[in-house]
């Protein structure tokens, strides 16, 4: 495995729609595992092919709702396409190839991806509140779309911060 450099903002791979994956061979596979290792080191929470400069339908995103003591674990898929939806939440968004950027975006609540494995299996697979909001991301990714054209807010690390503290405030403090 090796890690891959994530592209930012203002490389044109970013805008560009990506074919799907027809071969799923030891080439998609080392791409997959480097992704993985990619999407690790950065602590992100969802990975797309173009991010790495692949122009190919594959993302990766890391469930986060598991039950306490048990380890959250990375979801590959290969030609993804949302199935159902249903809810809106409306939160922060940010990107690992807009580093320091983050938006106010509405994304369902609850998403069904259908998609391939890397052996090129077909399977379904739900996802609730941040996992709902990384799939939509990071299919987004797909169709060449950055989540600050969605956004109607932008923030920096700063408002991000700011935000986070009046949200962690026991509210005794506000009366
Ligand atoms: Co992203």
């Amino acid at each position: 495995m090796a890690l891959r450099n994530i592209v930012e903002k203002g490389d044109k791979v970013l805008n560009t729609h990506c074919r799907p994956v027809t071969k799923f061979d030891a080439k998609l596979h080392t791409l997959l595992d480097d992704m993985g290792e990619t999407l690790r080191r950065a602590d992100g929470v969802g990975l797309a092919a173009p991010q790495v400069g692949i122009l190919r339908r594959a993302v990766l995103v890391l469930e986060t709702n598991v039950p306490e003591g048990e380890e959250e674990y990375v979801i590959e898929l290969i030609n993804p396409e949302i199935v159902e939806q249903s809810g809106s939440q409306t939160g922060p968004e940010g990107c690992l190839s807009l580093p320091g950027i983050y938006g106010w975006v509405e994304r369902p609540d609850r998403v069904k991806v259908r998609a391939q494995d890397r052996n090129g299996k077909w399977f379904e697979v739900e996802g609730v509140g941040l996992t709902a909001r990384a799939f939509c991301h990071e299919l987004n990714h797909l169709d060449g779309v950055l989540f600050d054209s969605l956004a109607d807010h932008i923030m920096d690390d700063e408002e991000l911060d700011a935000y986070y503290h009046r949200n962690a405030e026991p509210e005794e403090e506000e009366a």
